[in-house]
């Protein structure tokens, strides 16, 4: 099975940022396995016209939690403890597994119409969402949800991250770590505990840290330290960590981040609209952290739409650093490509030789994209998602032409709004 995308114009990485020109794009397998030039015994089983299309490495949007799509609009405008505590908690009380399953796959379509081909969720139905992604066709890293106070080898929860990783070890598109979810629901022990089977098991973690002041000032009442350091003492940090949000990080946070090798997902739509600020991200690039990029849940951002996001990231620092030169198109594109694939380790991310075939078309006759002049400042200050033609995950066509061939939109749809109308949300 071989797809030749023929003459298309491509986003190539280069030394310093991007290459754009025209190329053709050999897909055997899962994998790009040429550029211009066919291998050896390459047989194309479907051929793409490239002509008036933009080739861009999928989208990996690096903190989501798929599951509260159907949450979408329903706590606006509210404080961070009303949204989380007052709202948002008691309707996840009242959701059933299959709830989770819907929602998920509805969190997909959007991705995937949106131009993300991958997707790194924190959540407590990781069952549900292994299923709809293995429909889907998206790539995913899950990571169980866990919060406690007194850590206990034999809990449900970490049992059940270690089983579903094993029933899918033979699946290539999904990956699996373990997501204690905050300093502020993870006791001490219990983080060690989490950080210790993390260790036996050789799995990576993905944590929120430092999303809010008032998480800092909770911190050093009871602690006398930062997030960060708090996080660091439990020894989550000797595994390969993801941390969302890290808005309130200081410079000695920064240092420790650094030394230690944790990626930052910074989610600009969610933490302004909480009313929390944002990441500092010139001064965590400036520090040297692989930063990258998320949209959150649907419940806190209300969208999970990359393009919307990189728009953001790129603007909002320009506005509060008084410099444009503060952050880059080219950053900000490597931010929901390669730096996310570089965070979760997979390999995607970039249109090489050898990696993973997960490619994004975009259509060139949109008025947005006209003229396109410069394609890599394009995707983050012109485009809007609706330029998405075609979508291919793990070498396989999941959308062409705008039509979506994994998920039966109509169903999910009808599901979800039968959903709501139990939750009482419609
Ligand atoms: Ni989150």
């Amino acid at each position: 099975m071989g797809i030749l995308i023929k003459n298309t114009l491509a986003i190539l990485p280069a030394e310093d940022g991007h290459a754009v020109g025209h190329h053709d794009l050999y897909v055997e397998g899962a994998d790009i396995v040429g550029i211009d030039e066919a291998p050896w015994g390459f047989v194309a089983t479907e051929t793409i016209d490239g002509t008036r299309r933009l080739t861009i490495p999928g989208l990996i949007n690096a903190h989501t939690h798929t599951y509260m799509s159907m949450m979408r609009n329903v706590a606006d405008d509210l404080s961070f403890p009303d949204w989380l505590f007052g709202t948002i908690e008691p309707i996840e009380d009242r959701l059933e597994p299959e709830d989770a399953y819907w929602a998920s796959l509805l969190s997909q379509m959007e991705m995937i119409r949106t131009g993300t081909t991958c997707f790194n969720d924190q959540q407590m139905h990781i069952h549900q969402t292994t299923r709809a992604v293995r429909e889907s066709g998206m790539r995913a890293v899950i990571c169980r949800g866990l919060v406690g106070g007194e850590y206990d080898l034999t809990e449900r929860r970490i049992l059940e991250a270690l089983e579903e990783r094993d029933a899918f070890a033979d699946c290539d598109r999904l990956t699996f770590r373990l997501g204690p979810h905050a300093p502020y629901s993870c006791g001490p022990d219990y983080l060690r505990g989490v950080a210790e089977v993390a260790k036996r098991e050789g799995m990576g973690i993905h944590i929120h840290i430092a999303e809010s002041q008032n998480e800092s000032d909770n911190m050093w009442e009871q602690h006398h330290c930062t997030p960060v350091e708090y996080v660091r003492d439990a020894g989550i940090f000797e595994m390969p960590t993801i941390a969302a949000h890290c808005i309130r990080v200081n410079e000695s946070d920064r240092q420790i981040l650094a030394e230690n090798g944790v990626s930052v997902v910074t989610n600009p739509a969610s933490n302004m609209k909480l009313g929390n600020g944002f990441a500092p991200v010139p001064e965590l690039v400036a520090a040297g952290i692989n930063v990258c990029l998320g949209t959150d849940g649907a419940a806190s951002n209300n969208a999970q739409n990359m393009f919307r996001e990189m728009s953001l990231l790129a603007l909002i620092h320009k506005g509060t650093h008084d410099t444009p030169q503060c952050i880059s198109a080219d950053e900000v594109l490597d931010m929901a490509t390669r730096n996310g694939a570089a965070a979760l380790e997979l390999p995607t991310g970039s249109i090489e030789v050898g990696k993973k075939a997960d490619l994004v078309l975009l259509d060139l006759d949109a008025p947005s994209l006209t003229p396109l002049n410069n394609a890599v400042a394009a995707l983050s200050y012109s485009a809007n998602s609706s330029e998405v033609d075609t979508v291919i995950i793990d070498g396989k066509v999941v959308m062409r032409g705008r039509e979506l061939l994994t998920i039966d939109e109509e169903r999910v749809r009808h599901e979800i709004a039968r959903i709501c109308e139990r939750l009482g949300l419609a």
